[in-house]
């Protein structure tokens, strides 16, 4: 969960009291103290155990070092106050080079990129699931290419892989490609990031909340169109991590499992694709890297 210091802790609390058991953390949101502060809080009170829950942390990009990534983890799992993840991913196939833990290490306005082979950081992680500090590996902003490599050498399979999913990006090759390997899909940004600048041009498309094919679905179920989107991974059989910081609407984005989306409201949507992301990978020369993922399959 990304979000404003502050706002975190209260709103795990909220997420948890209202059923979420899925808890997507990452070390680059700079904010697993605060999630462990509220997973402690409710793991005391009794009311949940640690084996009903389902945490998922990320290694950053600055860890991808064989060397870096126990310590990454120990430190994840530290801030949120744990003895084990459920899932570890590999945040992106593109490491940095680690220069004192620097986040986005760079020189003259530009990234510093690591040689490290994704293939490298993968059999330290792997180290993770034999030492029991994690319960199973995976990625993150991988592709088809990628996934097809790391498949070939891996001695454990990655478990999943988080990727933008939503109308507006369907992926069918990528999708395809993971059901067929048994690779969990996890879509995020399923409401387009509306939190970002919207990406303005003449064929840039409505923000997806308000795109009119979405809002008259939504309208003829008697549901939001928050929760559509929701509804639309599910019914292809992929996970979702809708994040919000705004309690109305984190109970809001967990009631999608009294209504049904027909097969062709489905593939209406899967229509809406005009292959628009809009999480920015490709910034200050990342597009560059040696393992970056989107210009491939
Ligand atoms: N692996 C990766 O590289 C990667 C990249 C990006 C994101 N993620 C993960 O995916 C999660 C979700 O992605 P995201 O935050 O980019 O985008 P998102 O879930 O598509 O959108 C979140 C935004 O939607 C708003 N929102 C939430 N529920 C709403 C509703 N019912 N009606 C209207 N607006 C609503 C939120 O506002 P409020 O919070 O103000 O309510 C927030 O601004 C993140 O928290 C993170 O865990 C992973």
């Amino acid at each position: 969960m990304e979000s404003p210091p502050g706002a975190v802790q209260e709103a795990v609390e909220v997420a948890l009291d209202a059923g979420y058991r899925h808890v997507d953390c990452a070390y680059f949101y700079q904010n697993e103290a605060e999630i462990g502060a509220a997973l402690q809080k409710k793991l005391r009170e009794g009311r949940l155990k640690r084996d009903e829950l389902y945490v998922v942390s990320k290694l950053w990009n600055s860890f991808h070092a064989p060397q870096d990534v126990k310590p990454a983890s120990l430190e994840s799992l530290t801030m949120l106050k744990l003895d084990y993840l459920d899932l570890y991913l590999m945040h992106s196939p593109m490491g940095f080079p680690n220069i004192n833990g620097e986040l986005m290490p760079q020189k003259d306005g530009l990234l510093l990129q690591s040689d490290v082979d994704y293939v490298d950081t993968w059999r330290a992680m792997e180290k993770l699931v034999d030492e029991g500090l994690v319960k199973s590996v995976g990625v993150s902003n991988f592709n088809v290419s990628q996934l097809e490599r790391l498949l070939s050498v891996c001695r454990i399979k990655p478990a999943a892989n988080q990727v933008e999913l939503h109308p507006y990006l369907t992926q069918p090759e990528l999708v395809e490609y993971c059901k067929a390997k048994g690779i969990v899909l996890i879509a995020y940004s399923p409401f387009g990031c509306p939190a970002l600048p919207f990406p303005s041009g003449e064929n840039s498309p409505v923000p997806l909340l308000e795109n009119p094919t979405v809002n008259e679905i939504a309208q003829k179920h008697g549901k939001t169109s928050a929760q559509v989107l929701i509804r639309f991974h599910i019914q292809r059989g992929i996970a979702t991590i809708p994040k919000s910081i705004t309690p109305a609407r984190i109970v809001e984005n967990a009631e999608v499992y009294d209504f049904h989306l027909t097969r062709k409201e489905i593939q209406t949507l899967e229509g809406l694709d005009c292959n628009t992301r809009f999480i920015k990978w490709n910034l200050l020369g990342m597009e560059t890297h040696q393992h970056f993922p989107f210009s491939d399959k």
